[in-house]
């Protein structure tokens, strides 16, 4: 079982639980419900403890992800994927259309591309393994270009989970979840995560979840590294043709989704490059 933001000493409950209060007394670290909660800390904790850096609890995935969008300055450019979560798209386009950002979208498992369009970006943003195309980035490779550009990177990991992926050790600046999918694993609430933001760049400001949120996807992170582990063997797995009827419609689909890379899948072998 995962440890990190569990209560410790002899005695203590083995669940946090879940806090409900929006006023503090005077006097303490904490003034405001919306500034912080012992239910987001302990969420925040276990996250920071995974992933390596620093977590802010938020409300939704899109939530935490706009947040980092927010980083970047007013007429700054961003650098995003072609494959990516749709509910993404939106907070995108929005921000090109009223001029608040110029936005790239290029393949990011093209590094060359990548390296054209961050020339003078401000953010990379790429999503690996993306939704719904199940493609897979080099995240060393991104972090790199995108530092030598002078720009951050921010890597959405929802779906690898860090039982899979720490992209901070792979040189990512800022890691997104939406906890609502792998992470709780239960389709019962919705949260995200940033980690690698200083809290103070996002405190207080969007996106502070319920509380009973954190609380459920705390719950969720602890147990099923076998589960997590699912999507990403979905992605990076080799496909070769087989003799099973269902295998061979599954390979055709993958092969419309995924620029008709039939026999062995590009993800497989940046999944397989020692970092
Ligand atoms: C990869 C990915 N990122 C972000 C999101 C958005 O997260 P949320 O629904 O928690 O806002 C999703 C949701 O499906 C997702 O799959």
């Amino acid at each position: 079982m995962v440890q990190g933001g569990r209560p410790s000493g002899p005695g203590a409950m083995l669940n946090t639980p879940l806090v409900l209060n929006s006023t503090f007394r005077a006097g303490g670290e904490l003034g405001y419900g919306r500034s912080g909660n012992d239910t987001w800390a302990a969420f925040e904790d276990v996250m920071g403890e995974l992933e390596g850096g620093e977590a802010v609890a938020f409300s939704s995935g899109i939530a935490a992800a706009s947040a980092v969008l927010d980083l970047v300055p007013i007429g700054g450019t961003i650098v995003a994927p072609t494959s990516f979560y749709m509910g993404l798209w939106s907070q995108l386009g929005e921000r090109a259309e009223s001029g608040r950002a110029n936005i790239h979208f290029v393949d990011q498992t093209d590094t060359a591309a990548v390296l054209n369009a961050a020339q003078g970006a401000d953010l990379v943003w790429i999503e690996t393994p993306a939704n719904p195309t199940w493609s897979v980035t080099d995240i060393a490779a991104a972090a790199d270009i995108a530092h030598r550009a002078g720009a951050l990177l921010g890597v959405d990991s929802t779906v690898a989970t860090p039982v899979l992926t720490r992209p901070i050790e792979f040189g990512a600046d800022i890691v997104m979840h939406s906890a609502t999918k792998y992470l709780n694993g239960h389709s019962d609430l919705i949260a995200g995560a940033l980690i690698g933001v200083p809290a103070g760049a996002v405190f207080n400001t969007v996106g502070a979840p319920l509380p009973s949120q954190p609380w459920a996807a705390f719950a969720g992170v602890a147990p099923r590294p076998s589960e997590a582990r699912r999507p990403v063997e979905i992605a990076t797995a080799p496909t070769p043709a087989t003799h099973v009827p269902r295998r061979w419609f599954r390979l055709f689909r993958m092969w419309i989704l995924s620029d008709f890379g039939i026999w062995t899948s590009p993800g497989y072998t940046i999944s397989e490059i020692p970092q």
